[in-house]
Parts: C-alpha cells; sequence; structure tokens
C-alpha cells in the first residue's frame, strides 16, 4: 500500500469512468423508502478535483474540453478509470478502533457454544479489554489506531467515526481520545471522534455504577468538550450496560457541554428509545430487538438507523438487524463495519455490504447508498461527504469490477484499487490505475 500524491491541492482528473455512482439526489434529508436505491449513474464519467474538493462532475470528453483542464493538462495527476466503478468513498460511522489486543479468548469460548453475554458476565468481554489500555502508551494505542485507518482506506472508506470506550476512567478515555486525534492527523482521510466512557460500568464502581455515571456526565463529558476531543457522546444502553435513564442524564451533561450523540441501542435487548428522542440523536445503532411501537415515530426523524451487521456475523448469530422493515417503513438505514475487538473485528466496508445483502436483503444499491451518503447524514457531514458532486470533499473508491454490483457479490475479496482521501491518492494494488 502506497500513497502516490502527498499534495491535496494538486489538481486530480479521474477520466474515462466505466460506471460513475454519483449519489447525486434532488430528495432533501438522509436517503429513506425508495429513495435509497437511487445512486444517480453516469457513464464514461470524469470527475475533476483541485484543492482537496471536487470541482467538476460530467462525461470525459466534457471534462477534456474544458479550457483550464486543456492549458494545464501538464500540471494535472490523471487517473484512467476505463472499465472500473467509482464511487464515493464509503463512511464508516461506527467504529472502535481504540483497542490494544485482540480477544481471541472470547472468540474461542464463542466456537464452544458460549454466547457474548455469558462471556461478558465471566469477566471476558468490553471489561478484558480494558487493562491493556489503561497500561499502554499514548503512542502504542495511536499506531494501533492509525494502522486501523490505512486497512480501512485500503478498504475504499475514506471517512471514519471513533469511538473511545476501553479506558472506562477519566485518564484514560481522554488519553484514547487523544491517540484517536494524534491517529488522525498523520491519516489523509476524516475521522470524527465519539467519546464511550459509557460503554460499560468499570469493575471498580460495579457496586456503585451512578457513581460512574457522575464521573461520565461531570468530567469526562466536560473535558472532552472543553479540549475538542469530541464530536459526539455515544452510550451503550442496553442490558448489561447502562439504563435509559442513565444515557438521559449523560446526553444531558453532552447537551449542555454542546456535544451531539448517538447511542448502542437494542442489540441485546430492546431499549426505550422515546425519552432520548429529545436529544435529537444523530444515529441509533444496531437496531436488531428495535420495538414496533418506535417504528413510526422514527420514520418522521432524521435519525439514522446504523445497522451493523458485522457483529450479527461475528457473533454467529442467527437473526440480523431488521433492515427490510426499517426501510421500507421510511427510516433512514446506514450500514458500517462497527470494528471492535470483541463483536466486529473487520475493517471492510465492502465485507458488510455484502452481509446488508445477503443477510439483511437489502439491495446492492441500498447497501450503497448505506454506506455512503446515509453515513455521512449519521455523521452530520452530509454537506461534505457521502456522494459526488461539486463543492464536495474529494472522497472516492476506485473499484476494479465493472458493475457496482460487484462490491457486496464478491466477498472476502478486496478489489477496491485506490482511494483518493481529501485529494490525495492512495494506490492499494501495484497494478493501479495507468498514468499516475
Ligand atoms: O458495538 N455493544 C457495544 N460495543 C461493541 C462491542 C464492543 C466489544 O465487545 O468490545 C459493539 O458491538
Ligand atoms: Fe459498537
Amino acid at each position: 500500500m502506497r500513497i502516490s500524491a502527498k499534495n491535496a491541492s494538486q489538481p486530480l482528473l479521474l477520466a474515462n469512468i466505466g460506471v460513475l455512482l454519483t449519489l447525486r439526489s434532488s430528495h432533501p434529508g438522509p436517503r429513506r423508502g425508495a429513495v435509497l436505491q437511487e445512486l444517480n449513474i453516469l457513464q464514461d464519467a470524469a470527475v475533476f478535483c483541485l484543492g482537496g474538493k471536487i470541482v467538476s462532475v460530467g462525461k470525459t470528453k466534457d471534462a477534456l474540453r474544458d479550457p483550464w483542464i486543456k492549458k494545464n493538462h501538464h500540471k494535472i495527476t490523471e487517473i484512467d478509470c476505463t472499465g472500473k466503478v467509482v464511487l464515493p468513498g464509503f463512511v464508516d460511522a461506527h467504529t472502535h478502533p481504540a483497542f490494544v489486543v485482540p480477544r481471541l479468548l472470547d472468540f474461542e469460548k464463542r466456537t464452544a457454544g458460549a454466547t457474548y453475554e455469558e462471556i461478558a458476565e465471566a469477566g471476558g468481554g468490553i471489561r478484558s479489554s480494558v487493562q491493556a489500555v489503561r497500561e499502554a502508551d499514548k503512542k502504542l494505542l495511536n499506531g494501533k489506531i492509525l494502522k486501523a485507518l490505512w486497512a480501512m482506506s485500503a478498504q475504499g472508506t475514506t471517512t471514519v467515526e471513533a469511538k473511545s470506550g476501553y479506558g472506562l476512567s477519566l485518564d484514560s478515555e481522554i488519553m484514547s481520545l487523544e491517540a484517536i486525534h494524534d491517529a488522525a492527523a498523520n491519516w489523509p482521510g476524516t475521522v470524527v471522534p465519539t467519546l464511550l466512557g459509557a460503554h460499560v460500568v468499570p469493575m471498580e464502581y460495579k457496586k456503585n455504577p451512578q457513581k460512574y455515571v457522575d464521573l461520565v456526565c461531570k468530567q469526562m463529558v466536560p473535558l472532552a468538550a472543553k479540549r475538542k476531543l469530541a464530536k459526539f457522546v455515544d452510550v451503550f444502553c442496553d442490558k448489561g450496560a447502562f439504563t435509559a435513564e442513565d444515557t438521559e442524564r449523560i446526553f444531558e451533561a453532552a447537551t449542555a457541554h454542546g456535544l451531539a450523540v448517538r447511542a448502542h441501542v437494542c442489540q441485546l435487548t430492546e431499549t426505550v428509545l422515546g425519552p432520548l428522542l429529545r436529544f435529537h440523536p444523530l444515529s441509533f445503532d444496531h437496531m436488531d430487538h428495535v420495538n414496533e411501537d418506535d417504528i413510526p415515530q422514527l420514520a418522521k426523524r432524521n435519525t439514522v438507523a446504523t445497522l451493523v451487521p458485522g457483529a450479527n456475523y461475528f457473533l454467529g448469530l442467527e437473526k440480523y438487524p431488521p433492515a427490510r422493515k426499517l426501510i421500507d417503513a421510511g427510516i433512514p438505514v446506514a450500514i458500517a463495519t462497527d470494528y471492535n475487538p470483541g463483536s466486529s473485528p473487520t475493517s471492510s466496508m465492502p465485507l458488510v455490504l455484502s452481509l446488508a445483502c445477503t443477510h439483511m436483503k437489502m439491495s446492492p444499491a441500498e447497501s450503497i447508498a448505506a454506506a455512503t451518503i446515509n453515513g455521512a447524514w449519521s455523521l452530520g457531514l452530509a454537506e461534505r461527504k457521502g456522494s459526488i458532486e461539486p463543492g464536495k470533499d474529494a472522497d472516492l473508491a476506485i473499484f476494479d469490477v465493472k458493475d457496482y454490483r460487484e462490491i457486496p457479490y464478491w466477498f472476502g475479496n478486496d478489489h477496491c484499487e485506490a482511494t483518493v482521501l481529501n485529494g490525495i491518492i492512495m494506490m492499494t494494488t501495484e497494478n493501479s490505475p495507468a498514468r499516475i
């Protein structure tokens, strides 16, 4: 893997694109219902980028006739995309990269039949990732996060939401956010940091969980906000983690400190969603056990349901999030990796698209819109990310396939040939596009 162009301000032309999925739409807001299918496809297309932004999108012949492009041809880096599919870089809107070691014991126990909840109760699970993070120095953690970010971009991802959540003390949560920040500074894509201090109650507060909620509300949230280390506050609101009342308290603190909110809900059991809606969460994630009665009110809102089928796959569950029910009811749906050491150790958005199609019965087109523009909506970044339009950030993925349906079709196979992150080109294969 290598970076070809270090300078984002350098003019860049992707020409002769076989199939360009622009994801443009005249519908306002996150894509829902039938609109989730609209990829707005151009053939024999070109995308011209300058200064890390998309300047023009159209037919190749028109781009080559453009007077500025003609005059400055020698200065332009051109990528010949004949026979390839180009789409907006994936927006992975749910990841937990701030961990040190894989949880192989949990994995092995599950092969012997134990469930995620049983393993957590027996001392495994999220709490068993904490000690290594608390003992790690920031450089080590930063290196782990950076490695994950590069692996993600090698598979077409250009924007990543990254949560803390394995420190579970003031110092370790802040250090995790600093490590995310440092890794982001060394990666050309865009990272959106989230404080997940309320991931689970750490061992030392097990007898007094309210004291831990106090710590999150009175110290972690204010400090993360003051130091501008997080855009979002997330809470794992489910059995064995935090209650709806705890979540409301934490969301109140987040709102008071100017941070937006999102939550892990309905992963293991049904979460009461009504009281959380007044905080205008940009996303409710997992949603496996969503209550039927909550569906109509969610359909009227812009809160995105971010579904993470990698977790269902890796935990060996038979059931997957009810994507069809949510989409058909008009709820905007996104999909994400949930990259983490316990339930979803994958950095691959193409694999998640595949799972969305095979296990959640989303169409290939829906899976692509859910992984791009709706991920951008769930992060409050739809103005800049998720579609290929003039004025948006130059975030693009080039796949060496002829038909976009091949992206979810080939699973466990990497067909991403190059990624453009804020105008910077990253080649992922040695036989990358010609004329670089
Ligand atoms: O999204 N559910 C909470 N958090 C993660 C799992 C984290 C872990 O097991 O380490 C999830 O699945
Ligand atoms: Fe998660």
